[in-house]
């Protein structure tokens, strides 16, 4: 899977996304992510990419001419089908659903603003699906953007490891995950529940299920109605 990001802070991508299973994911192949400067496209000398509102206002908006161009810079590259997603919080809200979709993808393309705000006619003209991470304003899309990109990717197959793929199947059945206890036995004078010690797999399989019954029940019971 190969994502593309349009980003005017491209080290905070390549920073964000340089560690641990991302990481691995990327060295080994099975993912790439190619950060495009938008400012790269500025045809100005001092290379600005913004410009005051028209019709007044506060703040500025990115320009469409270096978006664009940052996007026809990619296009011979792209596959016939691949999305140009622009993360802003007017998007549908992100969920696990919808990285699951995204993970069947070649390629994608991912739009980061910044400012106030993009020129609507390089929306119109390039993007296919708005998304945002939850009902918060952020300062830009990179942060959205790395959070998208993490979600999806480590569905591709190859990315975890068997240990690290079973926590896989919480979100996609609608329950939270169970309580998770490791050495020592005791700790704060807190005890690990005895059922875990017991080693019967059958009885501690039934206590996680009630329990991640239990915890979805009390922190998040809009996700049982579902
Ligand atoms: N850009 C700014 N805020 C955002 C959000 N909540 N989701 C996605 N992109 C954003």
């Amino acid at each position: 899977m190969k994502f593309y990001v349009l980003t005017l802070f491209p080290d905070m991508i390549n920073d964000g996304l340089s560690h641990s299973i991302i990481k691995r994911a990327q060295d080994e192949g099975i993912i790439s992510i190619e950060t495009i400067d938008i400012r790269d496209f500025a045809k100005n000398k001092h290379r600005h990419v913004d410009d005051y509102p028209y019709g007044g206002g506060a703040g500025m908006v990115m320009q469409a001419q270096p978006i664009y161009d940052a996007y026809m810079s990619i296009k011979p590259k792209l596959s016939e089908n691949c999305p140009v997603i622009y993360m802003t919080p007017q998007g549908k809200t992100f969920k696990q659903e919808k990285a699951r979709s995204l993970s069947e993808l070649e390629d994608m393309v991912i739009l980061c603003g910044h400012y106030e705000g993009v020129d609507e006619r390089v929306i119109e003209e390039i993007v296919t699906d708005e998304i945002s991470i939850g009902d918060f304003v952020l300062t830009g899309g990179e942060l959205a953007a790395m959070t998208v990109i993490d979600a999806v990717a480590r569905l591709i197959p190859g990315v975890l490891n068997k240990e690290e793929s079973f926590m896989d199947e919480s979100f996609s059945e609608n329950l939270l995950e169970y309580p998770q206890y490791t050495r020592p036995a005791e700790f704060m004078g807190r005890k690990v529940p005895d059922i875990l010690l017991s080693g019967h797999h059958k009885n501690i399989e039934k206590w996680r299920r009630e329990q991640a019954l239990e915890r979805t029940k009390r922190k998040r019971p809009d996700l049982l109605d579902k």
